[in-house]
């Protein structure tokens, strides 16, 4: 018989009952080390005071108005992300994967205002993950995505990742758009090259086209700056954000130029709940914290003393992982090991991580994690990874 639960997730038997700062609770009282921040969302930890009372004073005054209405939380919260960053102008949603959609529709609109209709497709890398919409999987076009679920939405063309030239060979009249994760996270925590995003910046403008940016993963801070865009000293025309901003609220955004949003007038595209006071609310009590430079800086010395302590640990297991990458505090174990035996021996000694393709473990933590917590998880990881060692030499 079907559970309950439409069984589309391969859920592993924990029941977390609470949540403080790095750590999880169990049902049965375990503490768990969590690396995972709920796959890169939980940005300020877990119970973050800054962010309870956000979400409780809004909860006891206003919960939900519409969009047909003026909403003061989202436009103080539009206002910090502009001010914060390359764009103009905000639109909210709900999750990464609505911040997908209307940046293809965004883009696409663009260029049908600028009487080019012709122009509609969109440059994407293999390994890439835009969200389960039919726009989110007709853009990855992985087949274990969109296996069974066709027709795809038509308008994608699917590359090489890394591959510059493909690029350029791709480039047709019908071209708007190239949509790259700065850091890939579903694909294995692959960071694109600081001279790749340029020299994608550069074929934009050359080729009048738009660069989409997806930071649902690798923005707020996750990658020691505020975006990952920043580290290449370039900016995007359109940028897709979730998880993180919302610290644990549902709520995303698409960021976006004054040129590039301009075929986005009233009437064109809506959110029943996108940009709601409690959401917003809390955005705006994240973006406090994160948007700030001594904390970024911590984000990058936390990012340092954890790789150094994970590039030894890898030293010490050559039989169970191979190396370590990333950025900040998104970092990925590439294992020699299956990685799932690898997340699976990590629950064994309590310490949360997530597994991606190309056989790798994210390492994803709230971006508050202490440098006890550092010591504490590769502590935990070195067990694990011992655990695995005694299940191959057994096997
Ligand atoms: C890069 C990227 N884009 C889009 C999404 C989809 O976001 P959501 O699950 O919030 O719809 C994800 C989720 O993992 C992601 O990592």
């Amino acid at each position: 018989m079907i559970p309950s639960v439409l069984p589309t997730y391969n859920r592993a038997p924990l029941q977390f009952v609470k949540g403080e700062g790095t750590w999880l609770i169990e049902a049965d009282g375990r503490r768990f080390l969590d690396l995972g921040a709920g796959i890169a969302v939980n940005a300020l930890g877990h119970a973050h005071p800054a962010l309870v009372e956000a979400l409780t004073t809004q909860a006891q005054a206003l919960w939900h108005v519409s969009n047909l209405y003026e909403i003061p939380q989202q436009q103080a919260l539009a206002d910090k992300l502009v001010d914060n960053t390359f764009a103009d102008t905000v639109f909210f949603t709900n999750s990464g994967t609505e911040a997908c959609e209307l940046a293809v529709k965004m883009a696409r609109k663009y260029f049908y205002e600028k009487g080019q209709p012709e122009r509609i497709e969109i440059l994407t890398f293999d390994g890439s993950f835009h969200g389960r919409s039919s726009a989110g999987i007709a853009a990855a076009g992985s087949e274990k995505m969109t296996k069974g679920f066709g027709p795809m939405l038509p308008g994608f063309v699917h590359l090489t990742f890394g591959d510059l030239d493909g690029v350029t060979n791709a480039i047709t009249d019908k071209t708007a758009a190239i949509m790259i994760e700065p850091v890939q996270g579903e694909g294995g925590i692959r960071p694109v090259p600081d001279a790749e995003m340029k020299a994608l910046r550069q074929i934009c403008d050359e080729h009048g086209l738009l660069l989409i940016l997806d930071e649902v993963q690798c923005g707020v801070g996750r990658t020691g700056k505020l975006f990952a865009y920043e580290w290449a000293g370039i900016t995007p025309d359109i940028m897709m954000v979730a998880k993180g901003i919302g610290g644990g609220f549902p709520l995303g955004a698409v960021l976006a130029t004054e040129d590039a949003a301009s075929g986005m007038t009233a009437g064109t595209h809506g959110s029943t709940y996108g940009g709601n006071p409690l959401g917003c609310a809390v955005g705006c009590a994240v973006m406090d914290h994160v948007a700030d430079a001594e904390f970024l800086a911590e984000v990058n010395r936390k990012s340092g003393l954890l790789r150094q302590k994970l590039e030894g640990l890898v030293a010490d297991h050559p039989e169970v992982f191979e190396s370590v990458r990333g950025s900040g505090l998104m970092l990925g174990l590439k294992c020699v090991a299956v990685n799932i035996d690898v997340v699976n021996a990590g629950y064994d000694n309590q310490v949360i991580t997530v597994p991606a393709a190309d056989n790798v473990i994210r390492l994803l933590p709230p971006l508050t994690l202490t440098d006890d917590d550092i010591a504490e998880a590769v502590a935990r990881l070195d067990k694990a990874a011992a655990l695995v060692e005694t299940q191959l030499a057994t096997a």
